[in-house]
């Protein structure tokens, strides 16, 4: 009987059920799958594909995207979620036509040195791309891995992650050796990273595992022993605080009044609502001279970030009176002059706009003022 091989059998499962007609399969360039894998980092398939069509259509090149304001590629990152991905993307495509012509580059290690990119994104840039030699490791690949070889241990640890990139390079195709090139076709590193993704994600999935359909299963530790569920072993479950905040929301007709927030820290370079705490929250209010106005909680919610939940309590208030944004922000200034405490939190003029909910500018938004500004435009205009 011919031996057993791991990447045979999933190369010919890829043949027949793998994807194939995704946009980002399409004139494969690394820049191109760069952008997808980035993407993809963290959202699904079917979330990603619009986002990546506008993407590539508005930066068709690299040079395109090194050359556009921040705050476009983060206007057109709005939604996905984990803007840190976008900034990088931007940052690294300036260090890209820096450094590289322009053109995102071929070797391993100068792809690893641009911000945002891991090894596994890397790998999945040159093999996927140029058919180069490098195995991934993303979330899916360690699903299908460590069912396979029943690997004990969170993934996410360091041990248990390099035990796992020794299983993949091990159970990849091999290249054909010095003597057989020229006779043998070269190995299939392209298909074989798409079908190691697309077995995770449409086979080996975390809940209901399609075993019977998975070209390994005659292989598979975790389904020779019913261990599908618990493999890969889950993280320890840590608690995280709640922290509570106010958003605040001046609006007048059909525009509401939003801060820049700094470049650092969570939703950094986005637009947001003036955030402020139960202390503060009056002070905050007489600053945005809304002392008077008319007030409406909207309904609290919760953000989760990985290491804390945020309980958010947006306000609006409404104004009367047309507001002036240059004189609203250096009354602030002012007093915050007086005030350290409130120094702290002190707006900048430039810092401030006026959003029209209609036209909705080009700027990046984090996920709960979208979805604060969807409640406004749904109960309010
Ligand atoms: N997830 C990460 N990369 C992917 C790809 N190229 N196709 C489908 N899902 C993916």
């Amino acid at each position: 009987m011919a031996e057993f091989s791991f990447s045979k059998q999933v190369l010919t499962w890829f043949d027949e059920h793998g994807r194939k007609d995704l946009p980002w399969q399409q004139n494969k360039t690394r820049y191109s799958v760069w952008i997808s894998e980035i993407m993809l980092q963290q959202t699904q398939v079917k979330t990603v594909i619009p986002y990546f069509q506008r993407f590539m259509q508005r930066f068709p090149t690299l040079v395109d995207l090194a050359d556009a304001p921040v705050d476009e590629v983060l206007h057109l990152w709005t939604g996905l979620g984990y803007y840190a991905r976008a900034r990088n993307l931007h940052k690294a495509a300036q260090q890209v036509k820096a450094n590289h012509n322009g053109i995102m580059p071929q070797d391993f290690e100068q792809i690893l040195a641009l911000p945002g990119i891991g090894r596994s994104t890397a790998a999945a840039i040159l093999s996927l791309a140029d058919n180069q030699h490098y195995v991934i490791l993303d979330g899916n690949v360690k699903r299908v891995l460590g069912r396979y070889c029943a690997v004990e241990g969170w993934p996410g640890n360091k041990k248990v992650e390099d035990a796992m990139w020794q299983i993949a390079e091990s159970l990849a195709p091999s290249s054909p050796s010095a003597k057989q090139v020229g006779e043998a076709p070269p190995a299939r590193f392209n298909d074989y990273t798409q079908a190691m993704m697309d077995l995770g994600a449409t086979l080996c999935t975390r809940s209901k595992p399609k075993c019977e359909q998975c070209p390994v299963m005659s292989h598979c530790l975790a389904y020779a022993h019913g261990r599908q569920a618990e493999l890969p072993h889950k993280k320890p479950k840590k608690s995280i605080p709640t922290k509570t905040c106010y958003m605040l929301i001046p609006f007048y007709q059909g525009s509401v009044m939003m801060q820049k927030r700094p470049a650092s820290g969570i939703w950094g370079g986005l637009w947001g609502f003036v955030e402020t705490s139960d202390e503060l929250l009056e002070q905050e209010i007489a600053m945005l001279h809304c002392a008077s106005t008319q007030r409406i909680a909207l309904d609290p919610f919760r953000h989760t970030f990985s290491h804390f939940h945020l309980e958010i309590s947006p306000i609006l208030l409404l104004m009367t009176e047309a507001p002036v944004q240059s004189k609203q922000a250096s009354l602030i200034r002012e007093s915050s002059v007086q005030e350290p405490l409130a120094q702290e939190q002190a707006l900048q003029e430039e810092s401030l706009m006026w959003y029209n909910i209609h036209q909705q500018s080009e700027v990046g938004l984090a996920a709960p003022t979208v979805k604060i500004l969807k409640r406004i435009e749904n109960d309010y205009l």
